[in-house]
């Protein structure tokens, strides 16, 4: 028998692992691209693996588990998805919906834990969001990413998933983050009702807030500088996409005779009346949304991000992209066929802004002028409500971060404006007593303190 170099490597490393007492049987016959196999948390775990006590590895931390499990952070919200599921609101919300024990509901599994595929012996579904959730299955690469000699492209092409790469890393976020037209990954208005959390996603921040790598020199060199805003700026593209797409699909769209509330402004229905001679306005309404008086607004948050990302970053779309959204919002006044049609047409939009964005250099004072865009007139204007502002501190937040990582702001000159910053939060922090004004006085100061930086 004539064996390759790559098959060596392949057994030497499958006898390690063997006498680690790792998975001998996880890595036979590993099936290749959609047969892929999840082989489980325990197949990553090993002490020479990714279990190390320290996060000393010579290439990549390895002590990567420990992060994944971290009890006291959010860090390790992956490792609890399955475990909430079996928590009183967890369980509150699947015998609200009639659909038993959450822990076995495929509307809940397809987001709470490794989605739908086949499975090796140490796969366990209790693991919740596990290693290969988001790095793929691995039954293809298991047993050959961590061999000398072994490069990156080699292991996308095995079928390890590039996230590296902002699209696919949004992607896949997003399946969950905001939902996906696959089994088990849709969060509905009855969800929602049922008790289920609002979801909110941030592909920068968030990337930030479950960080179990460093982005180190070595780093850089295997996959390139992770660049922060050019993140922040493709994850708003391919959110509107998202939306865009699923929002265009029958199926998804309504919900018995009405629309799918879920992608319309919660507050926007959920506020309460006071019936007086004179009216109350308890909302602002808002000129970039051509909708009738008395209707509710699709979640636009992700609509204002990018629109305030294109000006900076692709001149030559924003106002197509401006455009489009418009008509959208305009559709939805009209009639539900013409608001998916202009749901396409949107989609397509946001896919141009996604491919230019993963090709530009977010590079000099883009960052800087993408802070000041959205405290500016023309974008704050348009954060009429929580959701929106929500998503624009974020933004403030993670386009600070960029700056640091950057070198064009100090750790220390960060550290003296996060009260501002930490004050635009606070002013989002209950959606009950959110003020619009209140709140765009906040972002101005803490977008300001950025700007006296540059
Ligand atoms: C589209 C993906 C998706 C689906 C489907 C989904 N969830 Fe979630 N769920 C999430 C995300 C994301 C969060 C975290 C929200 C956040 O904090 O940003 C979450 C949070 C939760 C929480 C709160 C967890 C905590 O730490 O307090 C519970 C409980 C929960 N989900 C239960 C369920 C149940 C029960 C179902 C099925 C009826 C379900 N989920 C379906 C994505 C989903
Ligand atoms: C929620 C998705 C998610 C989960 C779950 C997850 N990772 Fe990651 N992981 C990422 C992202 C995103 C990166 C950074 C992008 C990249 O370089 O791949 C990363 C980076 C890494 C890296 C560093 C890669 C490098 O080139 O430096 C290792 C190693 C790693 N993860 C291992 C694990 C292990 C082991 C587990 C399970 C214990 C795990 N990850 C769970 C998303 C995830
Ligand atoms: C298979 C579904 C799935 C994928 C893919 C996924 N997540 Fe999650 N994520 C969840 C669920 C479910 C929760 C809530 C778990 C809980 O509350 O314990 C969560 C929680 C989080 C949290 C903690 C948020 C909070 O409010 O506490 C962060 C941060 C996060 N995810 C980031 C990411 C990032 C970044 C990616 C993409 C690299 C990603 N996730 C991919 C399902 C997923
Ligand atoms: C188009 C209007 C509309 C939108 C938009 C909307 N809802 Fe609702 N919501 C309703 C209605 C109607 C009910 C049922 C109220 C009732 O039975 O009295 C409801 C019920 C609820 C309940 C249960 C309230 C209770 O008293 O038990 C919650 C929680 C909820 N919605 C959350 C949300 C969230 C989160 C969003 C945004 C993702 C949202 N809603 C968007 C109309 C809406």
């Amino acid at each position: 028998m004539n064996m390759g170099a790559g098959s060596v490597r392949k057994a030497a490393i499958a006898l390690l692992c063997l006498l680690l007492g790792l998975a001998g049987a996880a890595l036979a016959q590993a099936p290749k691209g959609n047969g892929a196999r999840y082989e489980g948390v325990a197949s990553c775990a090993g002490s020479t693996c990714h279990g190390r006590i320290e996060g000393d590895g010579k290439v990549v931390r390895q002590d990567e588990l420990a992060h994944w499990q971290d009890a006291s952070s959010q860090t390790g919200a992956h490792s609890r998805a399955f475990a909430v599921l079996g928590s009183t609101r967890g369980q509150q919300i699947a015998r609200t919906l009639g659909l038993g024990d959450a822990r076995s509901a495929k509307d809940c599994l397809g987001c709470h834990a490794t989605p739908a595929g086949p499975r090796g012996d140490r796969f366990q579904i209790s693991d919740g969001v596990n290693c290969e959730a988001c790095h793929g299955p691995a039954s293809g690469w298991i047993a050959s990413h961590a061999a000398v000699g072994a490069t990156h492209a080699g292991n996308v092409a095995a079928g390890m998933t590039a996230l590296d790469r902002p699209q696919a890393r949004a992607t896949l976020c997003l399946d969950c983050h905001f939902g996906s037209d696959r089994p088990g990954q849709f969060v509905t208005h009855r969800m929602m009702a049922a008790g289920h959390p609002r979801v909110n996603f941030e592909l920068d921040l968030f990337s930030s807030l479950q960080q179990h790598w460093d982005e180190d020199a070595d780093y850089a060199t295997r996959k390139g500088r992770a660049d922060g805003m050019k993140f922040w700026a493709v994850g708003q593209a391919e959110a509107v996409k998202r939306m865009a797409d699923l929002f265009a699909q029958p199926a998804l769209a309504r919900d018995g005779a009405f629309p799918q509330f879920y992608f319309f402004d919660c507050q926007s229905c959920h506020r309460p009346i006071y019936d007086k001679s004179e009216r109350t306005l308890t909302f602002e309404t808002n000129a970039a949304r051509p909708i009738p008086f008395g209707m509710p607004p699709f979640n636009d948050e992700n609509f204002i991000m990018l629109s305030a990302a294109a000006k900076i970053a692709a001149p030559g779309l924003a106002a197509r992209f401006d455009a489009d959204s418009r008509a959208f919002h305009a559709a939805l006044g009209n009639d539900m066929d013409a608001a998916m049609t202009a749901a396409r047409k949107l989609g397509g939009s946001a896919r141009a802004l996604s491919d230019a964005f993963a090709g530009t250099n977010f590079g000099g004072d883009m960052a800087f002028q993408a802070v000041a865009a959205i405290a500016g007139d023309a974008i704050s204007s348009r954060l009429t409500d929580y959701e929106g502002s929500i998503q624009s501190v974020m933004a403030v937040d993670t386009l600070l971060n960029a700056l640091v990582k950057q070198g064009r702001i100090t750790v220390g000159a960060a550290a003296g404006i996060r009260g501002s910053i930490n004050r635009a939060y606070a002013a989002v922090k209950d959606a009950n007593a959110y003020r619009p004004a209140d709140f765009r006085a906040a972002l101005r100061q803490a977008a300001g303190a950025i700007g006296s930086l540059r």
